[in-house]
This record gives structure tokens, sequence and C-alpha cells, in this order.
């Protein structure tokens, strides 16, 4: 496996992309959808594709949809990577436990990355690599949170108050050293089919890895990384992608 500067990428990234995309109404899974022309998925592979630090790539495709996703990805030159593509489960932590089943043993750091995250930097790949690689365990890009959050009970009346400040929206890549990661899947397994806490699989890693009491280490995170969820950031991104790019002067 080499990389595009003939380097070889020491990090595996897992994508899930098995969702259904329900927040966006009717139509193909998320993944498949497209922006700018092009399949959500598609955009997030390029990018992943083009971080220095990547060897490989393992995509956890909608089930049914494997070999639509093999072919698309087939048909994308410069990707340049090795990529494997498993079929993902029905909620989201499922898709990241068989990606990283299937990632080759010898990557040592482990970068998970929303497929619905699709216009998400390189730079930002790249960084959260670094930081694993300079030590931590788990890094996870992160953004002040513009809103004022509430805690609520069932009935709908705050219960609590949290201070602005120290509170922070995660976004992916996520990065992990590999055995931190795969222990936090290992027990997220055994908490998910316990009765008592069924139904509580969490919505990011890095909270899967801070419940076994990891220390999660956050970098700046991007605008540019937003999660696409409803038509309404679809629309959003498809205006980021139309923004012209910067140009490098040539003096630079
Ligand atoms: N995901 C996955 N497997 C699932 C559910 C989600 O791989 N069973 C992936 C999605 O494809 C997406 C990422 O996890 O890239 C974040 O999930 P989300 O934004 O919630 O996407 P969906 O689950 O597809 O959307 P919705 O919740 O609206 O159905
Ligand atoms: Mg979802």
């Amino acid at each position: 496996v080499t990389t595009l500067n003939g380097r070889r990428g020491d990090v595996v990234v897992l994508v899930p992309a098995a969702g259904a995309g329900v927040r966006l109404g009717s139509g193909e899974p998320k993944a498949l959808r497209l922006l700018g022309g092009e399949p959500l998925l598609m955009h997030a592979v390029r990018r992943l594709g083009e971080a220095r630090c990547v060897g490989c790539l393992v995509v956890a495709a909608p089930a049914g949809y494997e070999p639509v996703v093999r072919a698309l990805l087939a048909s994308q030159a410069s990707v340049g990577r090795q990529v494997i593509v498993v079929g993902g489960g029905p909620q989201r932590q499922q898709s990241v436990a068989a990606a990283l089943a299937a990632a080759p043993a010898e990557f040592d750091i482990v970068l998970v990355h929303d497929a619905a995250r699709a216009l998400v930097p390189v730079s930002l790949v790249d960084d959260v690599a670094d930081a694993v690689r300079n030590g931590h365990d788990a890094v996870v890009p992160a953004l002040p949170v513009p809103d004022t959050i509430i805690q609520v009970d069932q009935a709908g009346g705050q219960v609590g108050s949290l201070v602005r400040s120290t509170l922070r929206a995660v976004q992916t890549p996520q990065g992990f050293r590999r055995s931190v990661l795969a222990a936090a899947h290992r027990a997220a397994a055994v908490h998910a089919a316990a009765p008592a806490t069924a139904g509580t699989a969490a919505t990011d890693d890095a909270g899967l890895v801070a419940r076994l009491g990891t220390r999660v280490h956050t970098i700046p995170g991007s605008e540019a990384a937003m999660k696409i969820t409803s038509r309404r950031d679809l629309a959003l991104a498809e205006a980021l992608l139309a923004q012209p790019q910067p140009v490098a002067s040539p003096e630079a």
C-alpha cells in the first residue's frame, strides 16, 4: 500500500456509510445520495484518500448495497488506496465494529469517519492521525457550541443547565490507537446486549472509549466537516461545494 506521494500510509480509516438517512426523507441510503452530482460517500472517500496518512479504507455499506458500493469505489481511480467493503449493521456502532473486524492487522492507528461528513478537509484527517501518532490514544475534532444547551426530563422540563464554555460539538474523523478502539467496541457489544443497558448504543466512538476511562483529546474541528443530516444540510453542503476554492498564489 503506497500513498499518493509514494510514502506508506500507516492509518486505516473505517467509514460507516450504512445508514438509511431517514432524516433526509425518502430516497436512496444517505451515503449514495448526490451532492454536486456525486454520491456523498465518494466525496468522503476521495478526501480521505488524499490524506498522506491513509493506507487503507474500510467502508461499511448499507446491507445489500455492497456490490453497488464496490463498483462505485472501483470507478474512483484517484483513491489509490486499498479499499475494503463490508456490510454494515442496524446501528452505527455495529457498522463500525464490522469495519474494524475487516481492517488489516498491520495498521496500528485507526480513524473512524462518517460518510455523512462528505466535505471533511484533507488536512483535518492528517491532523487527527498526527495527534494519535504523537501519543494521544483517542482524538476528536471539536467545535464550540453556538447555542445554549439544557438538559430536560421526560416531560420536557429543564432539569439542568450546562456551562456553554465547557461544551463542544464533536465531529469525525476520530482517531484511536487500535487496541483502545477494539477494547471499547468489545465492551460496547456486551453493554448493548445487557437488558439494563440495551438500546443505549453510542452515537460516536470516542464516547465508547471514554466510558472505559481513556482520556479523549480534542483538536480544533472544522465547519466543513459538518454532518449532513437534513435537507437543509444538503443544501448548505451544495453551497459550500460551489464556493470558489482558494487558489495558492504563485509566489507562496
Ligand atoms: N451509519 C452506519 N450504520 C448505521 C447507521 C448509521 O454506518 N446502521 C453511518 C451513516 O451512514 C453515517 C454515520 O453513520 O455516515 C452517521 O449517521 P447518521 O448521520 O445518523 O446517518 P443515518 O443513520 O443514515 O441518518 P438517519 O439517522 O437520519 O437515518
Ligand atoms: Mg442515524
